[in-house]
């Protein structure tokens, strides 16, 4: 994959081509370095701009002719940005998400010798790794029946996926049922249901994931009774 983006010193997770457009999509991980690079460039290239847009505002980065680069000492990040005119990889180190958003459109502008351009543009996204998530239980019982709310809480969760499994043991093991459910709290019915009480909540970005688990065991004992037996519903559903 000559030209493409080689993950050396850098953990550019994803890398998208979208079809019949020069637009590439990548993840990039808070902290880490990133490279912008065209897949494939003419050899006839005779100057270079790079240029962001950072949420509104456009700056320029640098420029390149063939003899020198000059670079924008007004950008916030001028110095954690580097050029490589052998590979035309833009090299953003420490790549930030917090103090300055440095997700943005990137667009590198090619001129040709002919007086023709070419542009190329990444869409960068600075994601922070999940954070170890937990799983908080709320628990009622009644007639026979656990009523329980699983809550799988994560710092920072914006932009993230959850999503559910349950099997018998404390770690995931390839026999787990997934669940349908895939938000954050998880309502459930049980009665006494055999061995898979390990509930496993998995939160996931496009760069990283984290899981909890929960043995809903100790949680349900079945010993509440009930005169009447009325099963109430609560817009749950069993599993
Ligand atoms: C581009 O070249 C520079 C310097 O030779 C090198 O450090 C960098 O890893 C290269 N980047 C890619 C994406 O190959
Ligand atoms: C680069 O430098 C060479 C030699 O000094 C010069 O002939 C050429 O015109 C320069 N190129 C540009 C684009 O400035
Ligand atoms: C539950 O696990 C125990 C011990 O691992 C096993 O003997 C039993 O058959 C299992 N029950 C079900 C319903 O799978
Ligand atoms: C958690 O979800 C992510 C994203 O779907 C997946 O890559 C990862 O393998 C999952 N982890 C486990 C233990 O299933
Ligand atoms: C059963 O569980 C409930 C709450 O879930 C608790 O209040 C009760 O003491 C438990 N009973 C026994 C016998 O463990």
């Amino acid at each position: 994959m000559k030209g493409a983006l080689v993950p050396v010193l850098l953990s550019l997770l994803l890398l998208l081509q979208a079809a019949g457009c020069q637009e590439v999509k990548v993840m990039a991980a808070v902290g880490e370095t990133v490279q912008l690079q065209p897949k494939t460039w003419p050899s006839s290239w005779v100057a270079i701009n790079w240029k962001v847009k950072l949420r509104l505002e456009g700056y320029w980065i640098l420029r390149h002719d063939q003899n020198r680069t000059s670079a924008n000492p007004l950008l916030t990040f001028a110095d954690r940005v580097s050029f490589h005119p052998g590979n035309l990889s833009l090299q953003i180190n420490s790549i930030n998400s917090v103090t300055e958003k440095e997700s943005g459109l990137y667009t590198m502008d090619l001129k040709l010798g002919d007086g023709s351009g070419i542009t190329n543009n990444f869409h960068l996204f600075v994601l922070d790794h999940v954070r170890q998530p937990k799983i908080k239980a709320s628990t009622s019982q009644e007639c026979g029946w656990c009523y329980l709310t699983l809550s799988c809480l994560v710092p920072k969760a914006a932009g993230v996926t959850y999503s559910w499994s349950r099997g018998e043991s404390s770690s995931p093991a390839p026999e787990d049922h997934s669940l349908h459910e895939h938000q954050a709290d998880l309502q459930l019915e049980i009665t006494k249901s055999g061995n898979n009480t390990f509930y496993h909540c998995n939160v996931s970005n496009a760069i990283s994931w984290g899981m909890a688990t929960i043995d809903v065991k100790p949680l349900c004992n079945y010993t509440s009774k009930c005169p009447l037996c009325t099963r109430h519903t609560r817009g749950a559903r069993d599993v």
